[in-house]
């Protein structure tokens, strides 16, 4: 039976929603999760694969580093591939540090395991959801769950409900800043070992390509395809011709294709929605801001979000301290616009625009890669970024 009270209310069972009770938990503060989807639902989701160096490190040291350190892969570098040439931006070397290749798929069964296990409650399948009094210090959120009304009362109410949540919706006046990018990502999961033992992202005159994995007989691929593209439009051949075209010869030449067993149209957009907090209200990952998938850092801002907001609920219950909540949304918009921006970087850098943006546009595309494959300091700066920037 859920509780009618609680600390915490947040909303959405997500990677950031998931972690950030047991962040809680783990300081002695109660929260209740409310989940609009089944648990099996929010497990099959294929989304990431890329954790930082310190979100890696973050989640070790809550004691949820057991299984991606033993199923996930430690990479130390990262493959460009421009005009038929690969450059390897070895991150070990330039910086000292890593990423690891960790499924979202298995962070979230980790997730709900560690939530099972510490106690706390996740509601799923919740609808009708109505939240209440967050500028008064006793919100409340009413809502509905396998046929049963529920009413709960409150101190804080989190929104982690992510890109297409309704929590935001409560932040009046905010202010969004947004871009949509003019093509569509088409992703496709196969049993089949991967290209090559680190990702490629491909430049190509075709398009953008990505070879990633997820174990050494699970591999990911993404390609640019056009704004309008629907899944119909990427049966398996046209897939794996397209992408045996769009890479450089030798890791061309050793792709194993096999059939599909998920495939996925996202499109791309960078989008940051100012403040991140109202009254008693605070948002964090998905919900607060959205970027697009080149530079993997979707799910790892979601980390730093509830870290920072975990840290300053811990703040407000130990010391009574409101000074964190405060500062929150400053702090972690900080954050975030250094990830947006490598995020559009990346993606202005790879992928191939149509001709209505002009030469001028295709003429630094080329020298800002020729920069970069000539520059160490350069490669410095995307490892830094790639692996992750301080949280
Ligand atoms: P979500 O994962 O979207 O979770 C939000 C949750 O809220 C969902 O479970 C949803 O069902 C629930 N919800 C929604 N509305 C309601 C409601 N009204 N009431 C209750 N619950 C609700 N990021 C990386 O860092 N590295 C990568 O390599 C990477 N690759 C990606 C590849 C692809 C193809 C895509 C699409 C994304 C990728 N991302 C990557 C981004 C990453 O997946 C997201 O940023 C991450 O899932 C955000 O987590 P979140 O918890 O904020 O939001
Ligand atoms: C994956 C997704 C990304 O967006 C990315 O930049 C790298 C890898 C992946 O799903 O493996």
């Amino acid at each position: 039976m859920p509780l009618d009270r609680t600390r915490v209310v947040i909303v959405g069972g997500g990677p950031a929603g998931s972690l950030l009770a047991l962040l809680l938990h783990r300081f002695g503060v109660e929260s209740v999760i409310l989940e609009l989807r089944s648990r099996d639902h929010v497990l099959e989701r294929v989304r990431a694969g890329v954790i930082e160096h310190g979100s890696a490190e973050l989640l070790r040291e809550i004691g949820l580093g057991r299984r991606m350190d033993a199923d996930g892969f430690r990479h130390d570098g990262v493959n460009l591939a421009f005009a038929g040439a690969l450059l390897r931006i070895d991150f070990q070397r330039l910086i000292g540090r890593h990423v690891v290749i960790y499924g979202q798929t298995e962070l979230q069964k980790d997730l709900y395991a560690a939530i099972d296990e510490a106690g706390v409650s996740l509601v799923d399948e919740v609808t009708d959801l109505e939240i209440d009094g967050v500028e008064s210090s006793t919100p409340s959120v009413v809502y509905e769950s396998h046929g049963t009304r529920h009413d709960l009362a409150c101190d804080f109410v989190i929104g982690c409900d992510g890109a297409h949540g309704v929590t935001r919706n409560l932040i009046p006046d905010p202010r969004t800043f947004g871009r949509e990018y003019p093509f569509v990502w088409v992703g496709l999961l196969s049993e089949t070992p991967p290209v090559r033992d680190e990702l490629i992202y491909a430049n190509h005159e075709r398009g953008f390509a990505l070879c990633s994995m997820r174990n050494k007989t699970l591999s990911r691929y993404y390609l640019q395809g056009d704004a309008s593209d629907r899944i119909e439009d990427w049966p398996d051949h046209r897939f794996w011709d397209e992408l045996r075209m769009r890479l450089p010869y030798g890791p061309s030449n050793d792709l194993v294709s096999g059939p599909s067993i998920e495939k996925l149209v996202t499109p791309l957009r960078s989008w940051v929605s100012e403040p991140m907090s109202h009254g008693r209200l605070f948002l964090a990952g998905d919900a607060a801001h959205v970027v697009p998938p080149t530079g993997a850092k979707g799910l790892n801002l979601a980390i730093s979000d509830v870290f920072y907001l975990a840290d300053a609920l811990r703040g407000y219950y130990s010391s009574g301290s409101a000074t964190g909540l405060d500062e929150y949304s400053s702090t972690a918009l900080k954050r975030v616009w250094k990830a947006v921006r490598f995020s559009w970087w990346m993606t202005m850098m790879m992928h191939r625009f149509s001709d209505a943006e002009g030469d001028f546009d295709r003429k630094l595309q080329d020298a800002e890669l020729e920069y970069l494959f000539s520059s160490e300091s350069a490669q410095r700066g995307m490892a830094e970024n790639y692996t992750g920037l301080p949280i």
